[in-house]
């Protein structure tokens, strides 16, 4: 059974299976260490405890795990949540229906439980130097007073934050992390614990150690985070590659940096037109404009008309401002507070706040 699930799981990248457990008894302790999203149960489980008895089990200890129940059509089985069955799969089954039946299951458990009101909040922008990185930084200061916050570094190749935060090229990264069996734990001994109060997971310090970051090594630290912390913000690199968009499918909200510059413009437009493909939902998008007070001759209309929506939020210009946070690496927001671009991005966090509260978008996947 197990390697029939493995085998039709296979041919796809966004689902991972972190370990297979044979007995029932070890169930609960390996879902409490490895906090998947979802659980496959096997109805038939051999010997003690049975399956519905371990899938009950792992719904009293890990509410926010979704959990599949697999069956035969001799043995018929009822959804019932309450006892740890969110979803049934008759076999023989295909690799389509065991896809969505596992989406499903992660999806209603999602906003179900106290985790599942985490928030991941990436800054995305096709285009560079817009701002992602001051933006990013910021705002996970002005999300700290809500609950705990990391920062993730997902500008693999450059480290773009451990630039901004002056870190020393000897402080752990995400690739320090085992590949297996990740833990809170592990995670806990790589976070960087900046001065300005928040967590902060940092690229690898060089180069070419960027490709030892696989994209699923990235799917696995979102979700691992989103359960340790209340809001995860994730700096991305200018492109929109496989690991950018697995950052963003993993994400509830995506912040679309933009600033008054016809190639960041056209190049925005042409990633939302993806977006749409992909099936993001609008309450997932944003749109934060930088620099807003510097038009460069582009009118604001325009840049909606070619966005073909509106301009959700805006940042002011403030170089001297901002030259000087970043090059001493601490947040403008807690600097200068008074200052209108940190008013700007209070308003942003103040956006995400009231937002955590209601059930957030779940990311459509592709
Ligand atoms: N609102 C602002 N006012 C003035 N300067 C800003 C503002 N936002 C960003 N900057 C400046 O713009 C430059 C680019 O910012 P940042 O590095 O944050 O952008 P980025 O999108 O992360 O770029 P990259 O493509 O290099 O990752 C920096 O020098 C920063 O100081
Ligand atoms: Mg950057």
């Amino acid at each position: 059974m197990a390697s029939h699930i493995r085998a039709l799981l296979a041919a796809q990248s966004q689902i991972t299976i972190l370990d297979v457990v044979t007995r029932g008894e070890r169930a609960v302790g390996v879902v409490g260490e490895l906090h998947p999203d979802v659980v496959i149960v096997d109805a038939l489980l051999q010997g003690r405890p049975g399956g519905r008895t371990v899938a009950s089990m792992i719904r009293q200890a890990e509410p926010s795990a979704g959990i599949v129940m697999l069956t035969v059509p001799q043995n018929p089985i009822q959804e019932d949540a309450e006892h740890g069955i969110d979803t049934v799969l008759t076999m023989p089954l295909n690799g389509f229906d065991l896809l969505l039946a596992i989406r499903r299951a992660a999806e209603e458990r999602r906003g179900q439980s106290g985790h599942g009101r985490s928030m991941v909040i990436s800054l995305f922008s096709p285009k560079g130097g817009v701002g992602r990185t001051t933006l990013a930084f910021n705002l996970a200061v002005a999300l700290a007073g809500d609950g705990p916050v990391c920062l993730v570094d997902g500008s693999i190749q450059f480290s773009d934050l451990r630039g901004l935060l002056r870190v020393p090229p000897t402080a752990p990264s995400m690739l320090d992390l085992p590949t297996e069996r990740l833990r809170e734990g592990d995670m806990s001994e790589v976070i960087w614990r900046d001065p300005s109060g928040i967590d902060v997971l940092l690229a690898p310090p060089r180069v070419e150690m960027a490709e030892m970051v696989t994209t699923s090594d990235l799917e696995k630290f979102l979700s691992l985070l989103r359960r340790m912390y209340a809001y995860v913000v994730v700096d991305t690199r200018a492109s929109l590659d496989e690991d950018v968009l697995a950052i963003l499918d993993g994400s509830d909200r995506i912040l679309q940096v933009l600033a008054f510059d016809a190639m960041a413009i056209r190049s925005l437009a042409m990633a939302r037109e993806t977006f749409a493909a992909i099936g993001y939902s609008p309450g997932k998008l944003s749109v934060v404009l930088n620099r807003a007070d510097t038009a460069g001759g582009i009118d604001r209309a325009d840049v909606e008309a070619a966005l073909g929506g509106p301009i959700d939020f805006e940042i002011v210009s403030d170089g001297r401002l901002v030259l000087a946070a970043n090059n001493e690496g601490v947040p403008f927001v807690s600097a200068s507070p008074d200052a209108p671009i940190a008013a700007g991005v209070r308003a942003i966090a103040a956006s995400l706040t009231a937002g955590r509260t209601l059930p957030v978008a779940s990311p459509v996947s592709h």
